[in-house]
């Protein structure tokens, strides 16, 4: 785990390994890091608080960091609970501690927290905005929707460090150790995918700037290869491609519908695609299944109809795809029905609403299980999804 960031800055943020859901909807098998910092200088700063949940923990470690000295600044760049849970406690312990935000940000506090006064605490700051704490000299940039409207970032130019906020976040404790991509991109398209211009936005922000190390709010501190962690953001945030391969997402009931998104992966395969990976949208995680949809260029859905609808696991994962404004990709469609299909027409009146969607010809409807009559079909589909 990162203490010291650099000689001045260190990291006070904590794990949370107990949490049953993120944000009461995201599994998180590796846990969270709500991450916090400080900045020693002749001023001194607290980056964000953490989760209420973890507050005790957090204070020691401010405590620790601070070694008797005070902070005369709270700089607060984003006011989800679970970076600035600890706010109150921390106004109470530190009256003379000025509370720094965006402006937005500054009007959102007293919805969270009715108990505190606000009067001449807190410190609005707009773009371009300085702050210098002695050596150190904070330059504040705001990032509206990455991922709430009040969010900025802070730069330090002298230790070239970014406090990015949540842009470069990822799941999984600091105290568990794993690839940064996988649990990074789930992160990325489940909590900040619809907002991919304002992430553009950022990045064009940050390309202007001499940045050594990004210091995120949740997930380990960036200091090497930063163009790696940057060419993967700018190419989420621009709803582009990052691999080769399609994705089978199926909503089956009793397991028709199943074997024959298996079947397809199969023939898929057989015709030299390399990667293929199939989820069955009622078990696997959902948020998982958006990631993946995000990450290739191909999608199939293959779904039972149901009720004269969809089978309600498939309509959730293209709600969820349209909330995170899935769009530039190319989608086959597979139906299954006993009596009459109707799962079909919704899920392509839901992908076309979707921002440039290919619909990829034709879709195939299957009657309750998959015959030998069907294989001709799902051919066709193949080869299609490969043209
Ligand atoms: Fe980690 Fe948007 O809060």
């Amino acid at each position: 785990m990162n203490k010291n960031i650099t000689e001045t800055i260190k990291y006070i943020g904590v794990d949370d390994l107990d949490l049953d859901l993120f944000e009461s909807q995201y599994i998180i098998p590796n846990g969270i890091s709500y991450n916090s910092y400080l900045i020693i200088d002749e001023k001194v700063a607290v980056m964000d608080t953490v989760d209420a949940r973890k507050y005790d923990e957090w204070h020691t470690n401010l405590l620790a960091a601070l070694d008797g000295r005070t902070p005369d600044y709270l700089v607060v760049q984003h006011m989800e609970p679970d970076h600035a849970g600890g706010m109150a406690a921390i106004m109470e312990e530190f009256p003379a501690m000025k509370i720094v935000a965006s402006a937005r940000a500054v009007q959102m506090m007293p919805q969270f927290f009715e108990e505190c006064d606000f009067e001449g605490r807190t410190i609005a700051v707009k773009e371009g905005d300085t702050l210098s704490l002695g050596a150190h000299n904070l330059q504040f940039a705001m990032a509206p929707m990455v991922h709430w409207p009040e969010v900025m970032v802070t730069y330090d130019a002298t230790e070239k460090v970014i406090f990015s906020a949540d842009a470069f976040g990822k799941f999984g404790a600091l105290s568990h150790e794993e690839d940064w991509a996988c649990e990074a991109r789930r992160y990325y398209f489940n909590i900040c995918g619809k907002y991919g211009v304002p992430v553009q936005s950022l990045m064009k922000k940050l390309a202007a700037l001499d940045v050594e190390i990004i210091c995120p709010l949740h997930g380990p501190i960036l200091s090497e290869n930063l163009e790696y962690y940057i060419g993967l953001y700018d190419t989420w945030s621009r709803y582009d491609v990052e691999s080769e391969g399609i994705f089978i997402a199926y909503a089956s009931i009793h397991g028709g519908t199943a074997a024959v998104a298996h079947k397809l992966a199969e023939i898929l395969r057989e015709k030299g695609v390399k990667r293929v990976s199939v989820a069955d949208l009622s078990r696997d995680d959902m948020a998982e299944a958006v990631e993946d949809a995000f990450r290739v260029g191909t999608l199939v859905v293959a779904a039972a109809s149901y009720d004269s609808d969809v089978f309600p696991p498939m309509r959730d994962f293209l709600h969820h795809l349209q909330m995170k404004s899935y769009q530039r990709r190319r989608v086959g469609i597979i139906e299954n029905g006993s009596w009459a299909p109707t799962a079909g027409r919704i899920m392509r009146g839901m992908l076309e609403q979707m921002k440039d969607i290919e619909i990829v010809e034709p879709m195939v409807t299957i009657r309750s299980r998959m015959k030998r009559s069907d294989l001709p079909a799902l051919e066709s589909l193949a080869e299609a999804l490969l043209a």
